[in-house]
């Protein structure tokens, strides 16, 4: 990026913020509102553009902009909720309290995968705090990227709010403008999503400058199905958690715990489910699997299904290259892999961001516990079971963000606060009190006794 670009976004975002953190929130949050009520609207351009940018099916990229309206109706309430606390002084006649205040500018840096939906979290809830954004989308998202603009300008004007299209500055590129943006002091917050590899580089260099970070980065999800479960629930769950956007979201279920009682069927209601999914052009109505975004991803899964090979797993069903039509215009396809294998190897630790999913059979529960919780992720992770004690066991000891029962691991609302533990951050977005994350938090004692007594009893005159 030349070296006067971010300056530039940075000074345009400032000149933003200044005006727009004396709005009243309530009135921050009319203007969110006539951007949810333009997405509406724009709902079906903005979802071609997701699929054109980054190959994901239309159904799903049309889930994707649902997710940025939910955001926007969420951040409206929002709006009129950003309370703070009011605490019991140990003093007489003071009072303890606590104001939220904007940050100021807030860095989003989004993925290839959400091109809209994780900067629509970040987005709204940054604005209805008070701040300025700016924007570093994945290169694989610019299409979605320049209509998401398009639309908060649209929104901005037909709200009579002009001067505030500036709140929202994108700043195109990839990497080193990623870096560019983490570095920059006068970024307060800087939120990304990405792999666990990005989270690495990005986290000192803003922890370098004493700045703030929320992250998201990747999962390495995994589901229970025990003997207890309703197994065709189970499958419909996983077959979308495993095989929805080709694998590709940080939710996607990867590894699959199996009751030993019940592993034959599922497997093979896993492979009859896989059979039936329809593949092909990811614009038309009917397909649910469409293509991977790279080469190089293609390359990985099957690197990784090698070397599962080498580590005694066998691959079950599919995984090889799909030749569609297509598949210039849009990138590779590839057949969803179920790879069987009776123990946790070691590629199970590593994320391959494709429709990989590894199934291994248990007999104890907590044994199945200990392989959901032995990798560095702590993302999502499902139980499928009707035994309330079984699904309680693992919500108490599931290490993640997200633990779900009879629900897959990915697909979450908006209303719940998204994010997880260990590698993949630690971060919260969307929903819930993560607006908490978006603003600075003032703690203040008023003194109207007229006298002046010390807090802890101390005595100094
Ligand atoms: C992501 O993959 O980074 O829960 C986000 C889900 C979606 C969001 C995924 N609502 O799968």
């Amino acid at each position: 990026m030349s070296k006067l670009i971010l300056p530039a976004l940075v000074m345009g975002a400032k000149l933003a913020f200044n005006k727009w953190k004396n709005v009243p929130a309530p009135e921050r949050g009319q203007l969110i509102k006539v951007f949810g009520d333009v997405l509406r609207e724009r709902k079906e351009e903005l979802s071609k553009a997701i699929t054109k940018d980054m190959g994901k099916t239309i159904r799903e990229s049309r889930g994707e902009v649902q997710e940025a309206i939910d955001m926007c109706d969420f951040a409206v309430g929002l709006s009129r909720q950003l309370y703070g606390l009011t605490m019991p002084s140990e003093r007489p006649k003071h009072r303890l309290q606590e104001t939220w205040l904007p940050l100021g500018i807030v860095g989003v840096i989004s993925a290839f995968n959400f091109p809209v939906a994780v900067w629509a979290w970040n987005f709204c809830l940054a604005i209805v705090c008070g701040n300025s954004v700016i924007w570093k989308p994945s290169e694989k998202g610019r299409r979605s990227a320049m209509i998401s603009f398009d639309i908060w300008a649209e929104a901005c004007e037909r709200a009579g709010k002009k001067e505030f299209v500036s709140l929202n500055q994108v700043c195109f590129g990839g990497k080193e403008e990623a870096v560019e943006v983490a570095r920059h002091k006068d970024i307060a917050l800087i939120s990304a999503t990405g792999s666990v590899e990005m989270g690495k580089i990005i986290s000192p260099i803003v922890a370098q400058r004493l700045g703030k970070v929320l992250l998201e980065l990747g999962g390495n999800n995994a589901a229970i199905i025990s003997q207890h479960a309703d197994l065709d629930l189970a499958i419909k769950g996983c077959v979308f958690a495993a095989v929805g956007t080709t694998g590709q979201r940080c939710t996607t279920l990867r590894r699959l715990f199996v009751h030993h009682t019940v592993y034959a069927e599922v497997v093979d209601k896993l492979t009859s489910a896989y059979k039936t999914i329809r593949m092909g052009n990811p614009s038309d109505e009917d397909v649910l699997l469409g293509p991977i975004i790279s080469k190089e991803a293609y390359e990985k899964m099957i690197g990784a299904m090698l070397e599962a090979g080498n580590e005694g797993a066998t691959v079950w069903y599919g995984g090889g290259f799909y030749n569609a039509d297509e598949a210039d215009k849009y990138g590779p396809y590839v057949y969803p892999a179920i790879v069987t294998v009776d123990k946790h190897i070691e590629i199970m630790k590593e994320e391959t961001f494709a429709p990989i999913l590894y199934v291994v059979p248990y007999t104890e529960l907590q044994e199945a516990i200990d392989m959901v919780n032995c990798v560095e992720q702590g993302l999502s992770n499902s139980i499928f079971t009707n035994n309330m004690n079984e699904a309680e066991q693992f919500l108490e000891q599931a290490y993640s963000g997200i633990v779900n029962v009879n629900v897959g691991t990915s697909g979450a609302e908006i209303g719940g606060a998204f994010g997880g533990e260990k590698d993949t951050g630690g971060g919260r977005e969307s929903g819930s009190d993560s607006w908490k994350s978006y603003m600075r938090r003032v703690t203040t004692t008023i003194n109207y006794s007229g006298e002046m007594p010390l807090a802890q009893g101390i005595k100094f005159e």
